[in-house]
C-alpha cells in the first residue's frame, strides 16, 4: 500500500517535472544581461535560458569589453518586450571625386534571421542632392521600393524634412526578412559635389533618425544606423497556441495574447494594471496606482490590477480626483427637502430629455444606415481595397466624417463656394483646428466618376511635392463623395493670365518661375520610381497659385499610375481640347510625352496670354498650338507674344522658351523632350534671369573661362547648343567674380 502511494507521488513528481521542462521557463540563474544590455526572456544567451531557437542571443565577452550582443550576425542594440529589437544596420553610399569619377560604392545588405524587419518602425531613407536609391529583398522577395532625392544648394533643404529635397523616404513592406540597398546618381553629383560628394541610403528606425542639412556632408562618418526587427513567438495565432497549453508562451496568469501584425506568431502583454514580463510565471506585477497616479481625493486602496477610492468620514462623492471627488455631506433638514424637490424636478427633466434622446438616437441610426449604404455605393470598398494594396504610402490621407465637413463648410453655405464647373463644386472650409481647406464635392455620382474620384485619392496620396496640391483626405459617407485639399489662396493660373484685372501682375520672371515649377512637378510625377504618374489634364485652370505665387498642380481625377514595365498604355482618350496631344488622340496610346505636349500649350499660353482654344481668333488659328507654330514658322512670333512681356532684355529668353515650346509641340511624341529636360531648361533660364550679367558678356573672357571649368567636357547640353546646366551651378558658385572679379 505504502509503495503504491510512493509510486503515485513519484508519478506526480515526474509529470510535474516534465511540465516544468515543457512550459519553457528559463532555468534559475540565467544571465539577465550582456554587459549593460538587458536580455529579457523569451530571449536568452545560454542553454535552458531561451524559449526556443529563434530567441538565442550571443553575448561575446571574450573579444569585446564592454561585451557585445549579437543576434546571428547582427549586433543587437536593445531588446524590447513590446515585440521588437533594435539592431545595427549598415549604410549604402556612393562617392564621387572632384573630377566626377565614382570612387566608392557600397551596398547595404541585412538579413534578419527568423524575424521580419518592422514595417511600422522603419523607413527607407536616402540622403543626397543627386541620389537615386532602391531597396529590395535579395533572397526571393522581388518587390523594389525607392526614392529620389535632389537639391541644388544646401540652403534649399529643410532640417527634419525628408520629402525629396536633400532627403527622401519611403515605407518598407511587411514580411521582409532581408533587404539590399542600391544607390546611384543621375549626374555623378556634378553640380553639388562641393557640399555633397556622396549619396547615402539605408533602412532606419524612424524614431532614431532625423535629417539635418549637415548629413549631406558628414554622414560619411556614421557607419551604422539603428534598425527595428519585429519578433514573435512561434508560427501560430493566439487561438492555435492556447490549445497546447504546455507550449503557450503567455505564462503569467495576468497576461494576454495578441497576434503579430508582421508575419506569423503571437506575443504577450501584461493585463492593464500590471507591468513586467508576461512570458515569466509571476512576471506581471501589479501596478500600485495609488503611488504612481495618486488618483484619489480621499483614501486610496490598491487592488490587484486596479485601485479604489473612498472619502473620509463626513464627506461624500466617488473619491476620484477626476470625478466629483469628495464634498462635505449635506446635513440640514431643509437642505434635504430642497434636495428632494430638486431631485423630483431633475427626474422629470431627465425623463423629457431621455425620451427625446431616444427619438434622436433612432433617427440617427437610420441616418447612419443610409451613410453606410452611400459609403458602399461610393466605392468605399474599392477605396479600402486600394488602400490595402498601397499599404504604407497612404499615411497622409484620412477619412473625414460628414459631420466634420458639414461643420467646416457651415452646412455647404453658398458664400463658401470658391469654384464651380463640370466636375462639381469647390467650397472653402475651416476644420476644427482652424486649418483652412478646399472641399471638392463632385456633381453626379455615376460609377465612372466614382472610380475617377478614388483614383485621384490614390494618386495624390502617393505624392509629396511642394508644387503639387496636397490631398488631406476624403469623405465617402455622403451621397456624393467629397475630397479635402489644402487651400490654395490665389486662384488659378488661368485667372492670372486671362483676367484683365489681374494679368498685369504677372511679370516675365514670375511666369518663368511658374513654368519651371510646373515642369518640375510634372517631371517629378513622371520619374516617381514606384509608379510613374501621367497627369493627362495639364492646363492653366489646373495650375493653382498661392500668395507667394508658388505653383500647385491640381486635379488628378484623370491621372494614371503607370506600372514600371508598361511604357505605353492604351486608354480611353481623356483630356481637354486645346491641350490634348494629337498623337494620343489618334492612337489612344498614352505616354508621358502627352503631358509634355499639354505643357507646351501651357507655355505658349504663358508667352502669348492667349487661350488654348479661342473662337475669337480666325478659324485656322483657333488652336493655340497651331497658331503658335505657324507664327514661328512665318517669323512673326513677336507679334503674337504678350505685349507686357516683350522687352529688350527678355528677347533672348522669350526666344529660347519659344524654341522649347516648338519641341514640346512636335507631332511625334518621341521627338519631344522629356519633362525632366524641359524642367532643367526652364530652371537654367531662370538662373540666367537671376544673374543677367552671365549673359551680358561684360567679362567675356572670364565667363568663358568659368564655363569651361564648370561644365565638364561631356556636360549636358539641351540640344539647341546652350549648356544650360551650368547656370545652376553658377547660382551657387559664380557670385564672387561679379563683385571682385576685376
Ligand atoms: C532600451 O530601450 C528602452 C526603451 O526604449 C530604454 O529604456 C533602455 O534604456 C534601452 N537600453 C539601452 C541599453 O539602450
Ligand atoms: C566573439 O567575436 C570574435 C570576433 O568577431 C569571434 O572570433 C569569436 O568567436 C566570438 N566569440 C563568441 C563566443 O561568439
Ligand atoms: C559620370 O559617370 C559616367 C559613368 O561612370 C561617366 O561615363 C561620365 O564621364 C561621368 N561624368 C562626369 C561628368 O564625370
Ligand atoms: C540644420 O541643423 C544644423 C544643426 O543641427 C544647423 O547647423 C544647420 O544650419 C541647419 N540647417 C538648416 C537648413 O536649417
Ligand atoms: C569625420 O570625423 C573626423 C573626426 O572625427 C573629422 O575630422 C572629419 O572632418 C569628419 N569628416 C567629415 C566628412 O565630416
Ligand atoms: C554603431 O556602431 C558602433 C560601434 O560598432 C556602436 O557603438 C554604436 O552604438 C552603433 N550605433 C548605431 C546607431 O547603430
Ligand atoms: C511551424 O513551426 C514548426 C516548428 O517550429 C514547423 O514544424 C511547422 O512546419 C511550422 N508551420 C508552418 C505553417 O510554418
Ligand atoms: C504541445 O507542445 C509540446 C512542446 O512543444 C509538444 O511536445 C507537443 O507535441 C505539443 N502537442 C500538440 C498536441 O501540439
Ligand atoms: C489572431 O488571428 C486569428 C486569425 O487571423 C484571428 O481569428 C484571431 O481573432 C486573432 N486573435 C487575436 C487575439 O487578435
Ligand atoms: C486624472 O487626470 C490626470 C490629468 O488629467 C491624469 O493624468 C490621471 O490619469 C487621471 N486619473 C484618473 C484616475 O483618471
Ligand atoms: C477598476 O475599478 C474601477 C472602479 O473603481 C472600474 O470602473 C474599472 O472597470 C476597474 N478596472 C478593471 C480593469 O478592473
Amino acid at each position: 500500500m505504502a509503495s503504491l502511494v510512493q509510486l503515485i507521488t513519484l508519478l506526480i513528481a515526474i509529470f510535474s517535472a516534465r511540465a516544468i521542462v515543457a512550459i519553457s521557463q528559463p532555468n534559475p540563474g540565467c544571465p539577465a544581461t550582456c554587459g549593460d544590455l538587458a536580455i529579457p526572456f523569451p530571449f536568452g544567451t545560454t542553454d535552458g535560458c531561451y524559449l526556443d531557437d529563434p530567441f538565442l542571443i550571443t553575448c561575446n565577452n571574450t573579444h569585446y569589453n564592454p561585451p557585445k550582443t549579437f543576434y546571428g550576425s547582427l549586433q543587437v542594440l536593445n531588446i524590447s518586450l513590446d515585440g521588437y529589437m533594435r539592431v545595427s544596420g549598415s549604410i549604402a553610399r556612393d562617392c564621387y571625386s572632384q573630377s566626377g569619377l565614382l570612387v566608392e560604392r557600397l551596398r547595404a545588405r541585412l538579413t534578419s534571421g527568423n524575424f521580419f524587419f518592422s514595417n511600422t518602425r522603419n523607413k527607407f531613407v536616402a540622403i543626397g542632392c543627386d541620389t537615386v536609391a532602391v531597396v529590395e529583398g535579395f533572397l526571393g522577395q522581388d518587390n523594389a521600393y525607392g526614392c529620389v532625392s535632389l537639391c541644388d544648394s544646401i540652403g534649399s533643404v529643410i532640417n527634419g524634412s525628408c520629402s525629396g529635397t536633400g532627403c527622401c523616404q519611403t515605407s518598407i513592406p511587411k514580411g521582409a526578412g532581408d533587404y539590399s540597398v542600391y544607390i546611384s546618381s543621375r549626374r555623378n553629383h556634378s553640380k553639388v559635389r562641393d557640399f555633397n560628394p556622396c549619396g547615402y541610403a539605408f533602412v532606419v528606425e524612424q524614431e532614431a533618425f532625423s535629417f539635418s542639412s549637415l548629413d549631406l556632408k558628414d554622414l560619411q562618418n556614421r557607419s551604422n544606423v539603428s534598425v527595428a526587427i519585429d519578433w514573435a513567438v512561434g508560427n501560430e495565432t493566439c487561438e492555435e497556441a492556447k490549445i497546447n497549453s504546455s507550449s503557450y508562451a503567455c505564462q503569467d496568469v495576468n497576461s494576454e495574447c495578441y497576434n503579430s501584425t508582421n508575419g506569423p506568431g503571437y506575443r504577450c502583454n501584461c493585463l492593464s494594471g500590471y507591468e513586467g514580463n508576461p512570458y515569466l510565471i509571476g512576471g506581471c506585477r501589479d501596478i500600485n496606482e495609488c503611488e504612481t497616479l495618486k488618483p484619489c481625493d480621499g483614501t486610496c486602496q490598491n487592488l490587484p490590477g486596479n485601485f479604489s477610492c473612498s472619502c473620509l468620514k463626513g464627506y461624500e462623492g466617488d473619491g476620484m480626483k477626476n470625478g466629483t471627488g469628495c464634498q462635505p455631506k449635506s446635513q440640514s433638514r431643509s437642505a434635504t427637502l430642497l434636495n428632494i424637490a430638486l431631485g423630483i424636478s431633475i427626474g422629470l427633466l431627465a425623463l423629457i430629455v431621455g425620451s427625446s434622446w431616444i427619438y434622436w438616437i433612432v433617427k440617427k441610426r437610420e441616418l447612419r444606415k443610409l451613410r453606410v449604404q452611400f459609403f458602399h455605393q461610393n466605392g468605399g470598398l474599392m477605396f479600402q481595397q486600394k488602400l490595402l494594396s498601397h499599404e504604407g504610402s497612404i499615411e497622409t490621407a484620412r477619412i473625414f466624417t460628414t459631420e466634420d465637413l458639414k461643420k467646416a463648410t457651415n452646412n455647404y453655405d453658398e458664400n463658401r463656394v470658391i469654384g464651380q464647373g463640370g466636375f462639381g463644386t469647390v467650397y472653402k472650409g475651416v476644420l476644427p483646428n482652424n486649418r483652412v481647406v478646399a472641399i471638392k464635392k463632385s456633381k453626379i455620382s455615376d460609377q465612372s466618376q466614382i472610380e475617377q474620384f478614388i483614383n485621384e485619392v490614390i494618386v495624390l496620396s502617393q505624392i509629396n511635392h511642394r508644387n503639387v496640391v496636397r490631398l488631406l483626405g476624403c469623405c465617402l459617407e455622403t451621397e456624393v463623395p467629397l475630397l479635402v485639399y489644402e487651400f490654395i489662396t490665389n486662384g488659378t493660373l488661368s485667372d492670372h493670365i486671362h483676367d484683365q484685372g489681374r494679368g498685369a501682375s504677372l511679370s516675365w520672371e514670375m511666369r518663368l518661375k511658374i513654368a519651371a515649377e510646373t515642369a518640375g512637378a510634372i517631371a517629378y510625377l513622371h520619374s516617381s520610381i514606384s509608379l510613374p504618374i501621367i497627369h493627362r489634364d495639364i492646363k492653366s485652370t489646373n495650375i493653382l497659385l498661392d500668395d507667394n505665387y508658388t505653383t500647385k498642380v491640381s486635379d488628378f481625377g484623370a491621372s494614371k499610375l503607370v506600372p514600371v514595365d508598361q511604357a505605353q498604355l492604351t486608354t480611353l482618350v481623356q483630356g481637354t481640347f486645346g491641350y490634348l496631344d494629337p498623337e494620343y488622340f489618334y492612337s489612344s496610346q498614352l505616354t508621358e510625352k502627352s503631358d509634355v505636349y499639354s505643357f507646351g500649350v501651357l507655355l505658349a499660353e504663358l508667352l502669348t496670354g492667349e487661350k488654348a482654344l479661342s473662337f475669337d481668333r480666325p478659324e485656322n488659328d483657333r488652336n493655340l498650338a497651331m497658331y503658335f507654330i505657324s507664327s514661328m514658322k512665318e517669323k512673326r512670333l513677336f507679334q503674337i507674344l504678350d505685349d507686357r512681356l516683350v522687352k529688350e532684355e527678355n528677347f533672348e529668353q522669350l526666344e529660347e522658351v519659344a524654341k522649347l515650346i516648338r519641341r514640346c509641340l512636335r507631332v511625334k511624341g518621341e521627338e519631344r523632350p522629356t519633362m525632366k529636360e524641359v524642367a532643367m531648361e526652364l530652371e537654367g533660364l531662370r538662373a540666367m534671369e537671376k544673374h543677367p550679367w552671365v549673359n551680358a558678356d561684360l567679362y567675356p573672357q572670364e565667363t568663358e573661362h568659368l564655363l569651361a571649368e564648370i561644365v565638364p567636357s561631356n556636360g549636358y547640353s539641351d540640344g539647341v547648343g546652350n549648356t544650360t546646366t551650368s547656370y545652376d551651378s553658377m547660382k551657387n558658385q559664380l557670385i564672387v567674380p561679379s563683385d571682385d572679379g576685376r
